[in-house]
C-alpha cells in the first residue's frame, strides 16, 4: 500500500475539522470537535493506526502530515475558543452595563414634625438648666387632674377647661399639671422637673386653639422659692428658644393651683399671644402632694408647645399641626425655616 490515500484522508480530515471548528458556537462545541478528530479514538488516530501497513519509506511523510494537521487543528481550535470567550465577555459587559450617572429612584423623605422638633429643643434647654424629664398618663383620674390641684368637685374653675370625660369616670387630661402631683407624691425633694406631652380639651377650635395640643409643665420645689426664680427660669428658657430677647409681659391671673398666679404673654407684631400660665405652687397643692408646706415652696408653669411653634415659624393657624396636610409638613423637611 502507498501513502497517497492516507495523505489524502489526512488532508480531508484536516479540512473538515477546520470547517467544524470555524462554525462551533461555544467553547464546549470546539472541544467536542477536537475530541472527534484528535482524541484517542478520534479520526486521525484511526488513520494513523494503519501506518504500520505502509512501506517504511512512506511512513515518514504520512506521520509529518498527521502532525501538521494536528497542529493546525489545535491552533484553530484554540483561536476559536479564545474568540468565543472574548465575545461572551463583551456581551456580558453590554448586558450588565450600568450608567452610574443616572439619577437614583427617589424615596420620599420623612421629616420630623415641627412640634416634635420643638419638644426636643425644649427638653434640651431645660436639661441644660439642671431640670430632669418626667412623664404622666394621658388618661387621668379626677383627683390628679382637678381635686389635688385645688379644684374640688363643683368648683366653677372646672369650667375653665372643657373636659373629655370617659365612660369609666376617668378623663383625658386637660393639662400637664397632674404630673405635678405625681412628682410630689414620689416623695423625693427637691424637685426640678419638666413634663412634656399631649393634652385634650373639648373646645371649639380656631387659629390659636386646638382640641389636642401639647404642654410643657415645669415644677420646681425647694427651700425659699420666689417669683423671681420663676421669672428668671422662664426668661432664660424663652431667650434660648427664640435665640434673642423676647418681649414678654406678666399679668396677674387665676389658676386654682397657684398663688399668686400669672399669665405670660409674648409680643407677636402688634398683638400679645398668651403663652403660659405660672405661679407659686398653692399650699393646698403642696399638701395634696405630701410636701411639708412649712419647709418647702415651689413654682410651676404650664406652656403651650404648639403656640411656641406658631411663634417660631410665623405659622398662622394651629390647626395645620394635626390637619395631616403633607404639603404643610414638607415645609419642615430640612428642619424648617427659622
Ligand atoms: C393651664 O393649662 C395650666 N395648667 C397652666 C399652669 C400650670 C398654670 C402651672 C400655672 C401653673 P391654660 O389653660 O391657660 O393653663 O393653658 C396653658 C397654655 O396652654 C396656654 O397659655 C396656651 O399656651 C396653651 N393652650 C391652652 N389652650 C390651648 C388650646 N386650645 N390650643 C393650644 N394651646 C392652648
Amino acid at each position: 500500500m502507498t501513502g497517497q490515500p492516507m495523505l489524502e484522508q489526512i488532508e480531508a480530515l484536516r479540512a473538515e475539522a477546520l470547517a467544524a471548528v470555524a462554525v462551533a458556537g461555544t467553547p464546549d462545541a470546539v472541544r467536542t470537535v477536537l475530541g472527534e478528530h484528535l482524541g484517542k479514538k478520534g479520526r486521525l488516530q484511526e488513520v494513523l493506526r494503519r501506518i504500520g501497513s505502509l512501506a517504511p519509506a512512506e511512513r515518514g511523510p504520512v506521520g509529518q502530515a498527521a502532525n501538521a494537521a494536528r497542529g493546525a487543528i489545535e491552533a484553530a481550535a484554540e483561536a476559536r475558543e479564545r474568540a468565543l470567550r472574548e465575545a461572551s465577555e463583551s456581551n456580558l459587559a453590554e448586558s450588565e452595563w450600568v450608567d452610574a450617572t443616572l439619577p437614583g429612584t427617589r424615596r420620599p423623605a420623612g421629616s420630623i414634625h415641627p412640634v416634635s422638633a420643638m419638644i426636643r429643643e425644649v427638653e434640651d434647654v431645660f436639661l441644660g438648666m439642671g431640670f430632669d424629664l418626667a412623664d404622666g398618663p394621658w388618661v387621668e383620674d379626677d383627683w390628679h387632674n382637678f381635686t389635688a390641684l385645688n379644684v374640688p368637685p363643683d368648683h366653677p374653675a372646672r369650667d375653665l377647661q372643657d373636659t373629655f370625660w370617659l365612660e369609666d369616670g376617668n378623663l383625658l387630661r386637660t393639662h400637664t399639671s397632674p404630673v405635678q402631683i405625681r412628682l410630689m407624691a414620689r416623695g423625693a425633694l427637691p424637685i426640678r422637673s419638666v413634663a412634656i406631652g399631649r393634652v385634650f380639651r373639648n373646645e371649639t377650635t380656631d387659629a390659636t386653639h386646638e382640641h389636642t395640643f401639647h404642654q410643657i409643665e415645669g415644677l420646681l420645689v425647694d427651700r425659699e422659692v420666689s417669683v423671681g426664680h420663676m421669672v428668671f427660669v422662664l426668661r432664660t428658657f424663652l431667650r434660648e428658644i427664640f435665640a434673642q430677647e423676647v418681649e414678654v409681659r406678666l399679668r396677674p391671673s387665676y389658676f386654682p393651683f397657684v398663688e399668686p398666679g400669672f399669665e405670660l404673654d409674648v409680643r407677636r407684631g402688634d398683638a400679645w399671644l398668651e403663652l403660659l400660665g405660672c405661679g407659686l405652687v398653692h399650699p393646698r397643692v403642696l399638701v395634696a402632694g405630701g410636701v411639708d408646706r412649712s419647709r418647702y415652696s415651689g413654682f410651676a408653669f404650664g406652656l403651650g408647645i404648639d403656640r411656641l411653634v406658631l411663634l417660631r415659624h410665623g405659622i398662622e393657624d394651629i390647626r395645620h399641626f394635626t390637619g395631616g396636610d403633607l404639603r404643610f409638613l414638607r415645609l419642615f423637611r430640612w428642619g424648617g425655616a427659622r
